[in-house]
């Protein structure tokens, strides 16, 4: 029989179709495999289920010395060297547009509390520090009709787009190639390089995956020169953005404020973000939505079951080893 092995409890019970073929070990631990776990856990495996956590490098894919099938729970993969899966054959998939909608509300969710200063209102509120009614009480920024600039326009980038026609805002998008036309026309988005986009927006969206190219896209001179009145929001990965500039740049009002979803020594923060006021931390929840969760714990087990069974997995990352 064949082995899967699953490095966390998932939501539903879609790994009950695997274990009517397989033999599925799921990591009993409630907390995230070390990679030293990982690299015993994962010999004579035949499939690897892994979270965006797991560090399935290349020598944990080594050690995987049966492994026919890498899925990754999750839409960003670069917690795995493709390459050197690819090398060996084995296909990687990961959990495309089913959380789409759930991540473009989430980033949705933490530009409004940024900008509204929900955060700062409830701990006040909370806190019986709510005195009454007050003209000048937690002023933040308006949304409606404001420039919105989004970095990385995939999916994820273009539901935050469509989300932003409701509000009438002024689109600018930066990509590394532009989106058809009808695209652009429908979702009212303008094609912009990455300065002008930082100059002119009001709030800026990062939605680009993390590659060698992106790593710190965003540092200092970005910040520098954002308006003094703009959001900066990360639901991407951490390391997009120099999160140490960031922390900086907020000490000195260089911007207004910052929504993040994602940091860049997860779950580390670095020294100094937790205790600014104008930042709104969330543990890297866009995609936590049970609807969403239960159809990627699905996606991922149908694209085990089509690989264990010789066949091509749908939503493959590395479709050129076929
Ligand atoms: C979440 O960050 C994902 O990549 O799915
Ligand atoms: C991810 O799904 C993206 O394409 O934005």
């Amino acid at each position: 029989m064949l082995n899967v092995f699953v490095t966390r409890k998932l939501p539903g019970n879609a790994l009950d179709k695997l274990r009517a073929q397989y033999n599925v070990t799921v990591n009993p631990e409630d907390r995230n495999i070390t990679k030293e776990e990982l690299l015993k856990a994962v010999a004579g495996q035949d499939a690897l289920i892994s979270m965006l956590s797991d560090p399935v490098d290349r020598d944990v894919i080594a050690a995987g010395d049966r492994l026919k099938v890498i899925a990754n729970y999750a839409v960003g993969f670069n917690n795995i060297d493709v390459e050197a899966a690819s090398e060996r054959k084995i296909p990687v998939c990961n959990t495309p547009d089913v959380l789409t909608n759930a991540s473009a509300d989430f980033a949705w969710t933490l530009l409004m509390a940024a900008a509204r200063r929900l955060i700062e209102g409830d701990a006040m509120t909370r806190a019986g520090k709510f005195s009454g009614w007050a003209p000048e009480l937690l002023l933040g920024v308006e949304v409606y009709g404001k420039t919105l600039g989004i970095i990385g326009a995939g999916r994820i980038g273009q539901a935050v787009a469509k989300r932003a026609l409701g509000f009438e805002m002024r689109t600018l998008y930066h990509n590394r190639s532009r989106l058809p036309h009808n695209v652009e026309q429908e979702l009212k988005m303008e094609y912009i390089d990455l300065e002008t986009l930082l100059k002119e927006s009001d709030f800026v969206s990062i939605h680009c995956p993390l590659t060698p190219e992106t790593r710190y896209l965003i540092d200092r001179p970005e910040l520098e020169l954002m308006k003094p009145t703009a959001v900066l929001i990360n639901t991407a990965r951490g390391p997009v953005v120099n999160e140490t500039a960031l922390v900086q740049a907020l000490k000195d009002k260089v911007i207004y404020g910052a929504a993040l979803d994602v940091f860049e020594d997860e779950p580390q923060l670095k020294p100094g973000l937790a205790d600014l006021d104008n930042v709104v931390l969330a543990p890297h929840i866009a995609s936590a939505a049970t609807e969403t969760r239960t159809k990627m714990a699905e996606m991922v087990v149908d694209d085990v079951l089509t690989a264990l069974a010789g066949g091509q997995p749908r939503n493959l990352v590395n479709r050129d080893i076929y």
